[in-house]
């Protein structure tokens, strides 16, 4: 008898996108390690490349240049395969990225909550888009704008109230599916 694989055979990327607070970078880590493959964070590619925190980016050359950092990255990652993509909470806000990023990957979509999204990052300083006197407001805009294209995934998985290792889980579980 043939074993049955417990690794889904694709070799196209598996891109995770989602709103901040969403587990991106934990579960895309673990996934990683499972799926033995490299994982690449966007927002670390651009800090790297730039040689500044994504904070400075925003107050020194604002959001517009960071977003063109974004899609530089993407049409560099998208040209390759076998990888896990942590991608920034805004990439799917030009849709050139997510073409590019759908033509050589399966996007799956990290769904998370205001609530949770404001829980999860209420003591960190390092969402300059949530640096505002009303954050959870601020949240609720930005989901509300961005939930039609964070749709546009093959999958979504509910992450609240659930570890990046059982995200991660239920992702093997979808890709071993397909
Ligand atoms: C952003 C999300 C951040 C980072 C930048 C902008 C956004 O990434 O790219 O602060 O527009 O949602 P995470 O989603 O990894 O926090």
């Amino acid at each position: 008898m043939v074993k049955k694989s417990s690794h889904p055979q694709t070799t196209k990327n598996i891109v995770l996108i989602g709103f901040m607070g969403a587990g991106k970078s934990v579960t895309g880590k673990y996934l990683a390690v499972k799926l033995k493959r490299e994982i690449v964070s966007t927002d670390e590619g651009i800090e790297r490349k730039e040689g500044r925190a994504i904070t400075a980016i925003f107050q020194e050359s604002g959001e517009a240049y960071f977003r063109k950092c974004e899609e530089d990255l993407i049409a560099d990652l998208s040209r390759r395969e076998n990888l896990v993509i942590d991608c920034g909470g805004g990439i799917v806000l030009n849709k050139k990225n997510v073409a590019r990023l759908k033509k050589t990957g399966i996007l799956i979509y990290l769904k998370t909550s205001p609530e949770v999204v404001y829980q999860r990052l209420k003591h960190q300083i390092n969402r300059p888009l949530l640096n505002t006197p009303n954050p959870q407001q601020r949240i609720q805009q930005l989901l509300d704008e961005r939930i039609p294209l964070y749709q546009q995934a093959a999958y979504s998985v509910d992450t609240d109230g659930k570890t990046a290792e059982q995200v991660g889980d239920e992702i093997l579980q979808l890709l071993l599916k397909k």
